[in-house]
């Protein structure tokens, strides 16, 4: 049976139609806004390569929560800006890190407790070299040591947790650092929190406006040692399988729109709930196109995120969560 029986725009031909037919859904709640927070008050600073992102001090950090709760957001993703970086990458975990007090401000805050708070559990934003790891010189070149970073990350874990993160949430791609984040964090008396791992995360051009943003660019090198090769759909498959199996309770796919086969491959594997993160430099992209009137701004958006929905994601990390989430209310 086909034409003229058949004929597809018979269901395209009002919103309501379409609205009942519609594969997937996109709501306020699926969607985490990710703020970089610095240290001072009243600082809003923009990131000139992002607009509409700000460095956020504290207490800015709490006006933004007040109204992403407002909208409807499912959660923040936190990152830190220290006052000060060392090798080691201290201000990760340190009690009063940048973090920590924007943790335990925001728990203070009613509204923000409609969020899931998430903390971005990672050295590069601390460390004065920018990797995401304890670097080992040899010679001329060096190496991200992946054993001795592991201790370094549960510590982090442990501290945002206590400090009243929801979510922790590793980026750094170190082997076995799911595994002992979990151990560290349930020797601790947080047994309860769980893992949100990045489980496939590439090394990847589209970081480069985060890097301003969260200043942490590597000062030498770069981390394709640590991160993954973007050609490799199996290989992404062994990280999440591995993942899972050193106790992540939910994992993350980053970059989102050059990846959304992975992120379709990994929802087709996996039952565990999956993230995707629609990194800096897709923004920015989609931004420095808007500006120039090149793309309509909120069809643009809307489908950019929906094809992420589409493509398995439960929920999106995405610096368009306001401006979306004001779309759809
Ligand atoms: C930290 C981290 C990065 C991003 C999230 N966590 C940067 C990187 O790996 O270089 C990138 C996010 C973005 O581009 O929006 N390891």
């Amino acid at each position: 049976m086909t034409f003229p029986i058949q004929r597809m725009r018979r269901m395209r031909r009002t919103e309501s139609l379409r609205a009942l037919v519609r594969e997937t859904t996109l709501e306020p709640g699926d969607l985490i806004y990710p703020l970089f927070i610095c240290p001072g008050a009243g600082v809003r600073t923009p990131v000139s390569s992002m607009p509409g992102v700000f460095n956020l001090s504290v207490d800015e950090a709490v006006s933004e929560a007040e109204e992403a709760a407002q909208l409807g957001i499912g959660g923040l993703l936190l990152f830190g800006l220290p006052e000060a970086k060392d090798e080691q990458g201290t201000g990760a975990w340190e009690e009063n890190g940048i973090v920590q007090q924007a943790l335990r401000a925001l728990r203070k805050t009613p509204a923000a407790n409609k969020l899931v708070l998430i903390a971005d559990a990672c050295l590069c934003e601390y460390t004065s070299h920018g990797h995401c790891g304890v670097i080992a010189k040899s010679g001329d070149g060096f190496d991200v040591e992946n054993d001795p970073t592991l201790q370094l990350l549960a510590r982090t874990a442990v501290s945002q947790a206590q400090a009243g993160a929801d979510v922790v949430a590793p980026s750094d791609m170190m082997d076995g650092r799911v595994a002992a984040i979990r151990k560290a964090l349930d020797a601790a008396g947080s047994a309860q929190t769980p893992i949100l791992s990045y489980a496939s995360k590439f090394a990847s051009a589209f970081y480069g406006p985060f890097r301003e943003a969260a200043d942490s660019a590597p000062q030498f090198g770069d981390r394709r040692s640590y991160q993954m090769d973007g050609a490799n759909l199996r290989e992404a498959m062994r990280e999440i399988d591995l993942d899972i199996e050193e106790g992540a309770d939910m994992i993350l796919m980053k970059p989102a729109m050059p990846y959304l086969d992975v992120v379709r491959a990994a929802r087709e594997r996996v039952d565990v709930p999956i993230g995707a993160y629609q990194v800096s430099g897709e923004y920015s992209m989609l931004h420095a196109a808007f500006q120039r009137g090149w793309l309509d701004r909120n069809r643009a958006m809307i489908e950019s995120l929906q094809s992420i929905r589409r493509a398995g994601a439960d929920f999106i990390v995405t610096y368009f969560a306001k401006d979306a989430a004001k779309l759809l209310a």
